[in-house]
């Protein structure tokens, strides 16, 4: 699965690099197939942080919230 984290200056201010970390922990904890990328913009800078999980867009997002929307796409791929 994909995972965007938006990186850019609202969302890093916003907390970006604690998903990143969230992310990480849960992929090395887990072993689960992740595939996290960086990138600059998600359009929604206005409720930044940003992230896109396997298409879909989440804002703002907390790193519970996001490991919580990961482990859910995760188990309806099953
Ligand atoms: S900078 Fe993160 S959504 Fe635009």
């Amino acid at each position: 699965m994909k995972v965007k984290v938006c990186i850019g200056t609202p969302c890093h201010l916003m907390g970006a690099q604690n998903l990143v970390s969230a992310l990480e922990k849960y992929k090395s904890k887990h072993e689960v197939e992740l595939k996290i990328e960086a990138v600059n913009c998600l359009d929604n800078c206005n409720q930044a942080p940003a992230v896109e999980v396997a298409g879909e867009v989440y804002a703002p997002a907390t790193p519970q919230e996001l490991i919580e929307i990961v482990k859910s796409k995760q188990s309806s791929k099953k």
